[in-house]
C-alpha cells in the first residue's frame, strides 16, 4: 500500500514536470512569448503578413525575425526592418530580458521605446 502510494506520487510529480518543462520547451519561455504576442497585438497593420509565423504553433525562436541565443532558447534579437509595420511599440518587449538588437527600421511606430 505504501509503495504503491509512494508510486503514485512519483508520477504524479513526474507528470507534472514533464508536462511543465514540455511547455516550456516546445512553446519558450511563457513570459516571452506573452511579451512577444502583445508587441505583436500592438502592431495594427502588417501587410505583408510577416508576423503570421507568430503563433504558438512553434516555439518563438522559429516566428520570423527572432534570432535566439542557442544555448538558452532566448530572444537575442528582434529585426523586423522595411517590413511596412504600423503601430505601437509594446511596453510587454521590456520583458525579453536578453534582448540585445531590436531593429525596426522602416517601419511606422509611434510612441517611445519602453526602458528596460
Ligand atoms: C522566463 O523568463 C523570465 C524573465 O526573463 C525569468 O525570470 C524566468 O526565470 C524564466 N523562466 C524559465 C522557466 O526559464
Ligand atoms: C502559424 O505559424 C506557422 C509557421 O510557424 C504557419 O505555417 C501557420 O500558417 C500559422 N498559423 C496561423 C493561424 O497564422
Ligand atoms: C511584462 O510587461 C508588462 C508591461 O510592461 C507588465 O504589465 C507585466 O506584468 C510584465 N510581466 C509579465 C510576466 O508579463
Amino acid at each position: 500500500m505504501f509503495l504503491t502510494s509512494m508510486r503514485l506520487l512519483f508520477f504524479y510529480v513526474f507528470f507534472v514536470w514533464l508536462k511543465a518543462s514540455l511547455a516550456t520547451n516546445i512553446l519558450g519561455n511563457e513570459t516571452h512569448v506573452i511579451a512577444l504576442l502583445q508587441f505583436k497585438e500592438s502592431i495594427s497593420n502588417d501587410p505583408y503578413g510577416v508576423l503570421s509565423s507568430w503563433n504558438t504553433s512553434s516555439h518563438f525562436c522559429n516566428w520570423h525575425g527572432i534570432t535566439c541565443s542557442i544555448k538558452h532558447q532566448r530572444v537575442q534579437q528582434l529585426s523586423l526592418q522595411q517590413c511596412q509595420l504600423h503601430g505601437t511599440i509594446s511596453p510587454y518587449i521590456g520583458n525579453l530580458s536578453f534582448l540585445r538588437t531590436l531593429n525596426l527600421a522602416s517601419n511606422s511606430f509611434y510612441g517611445e521605446i519602453p526602458g528596460r
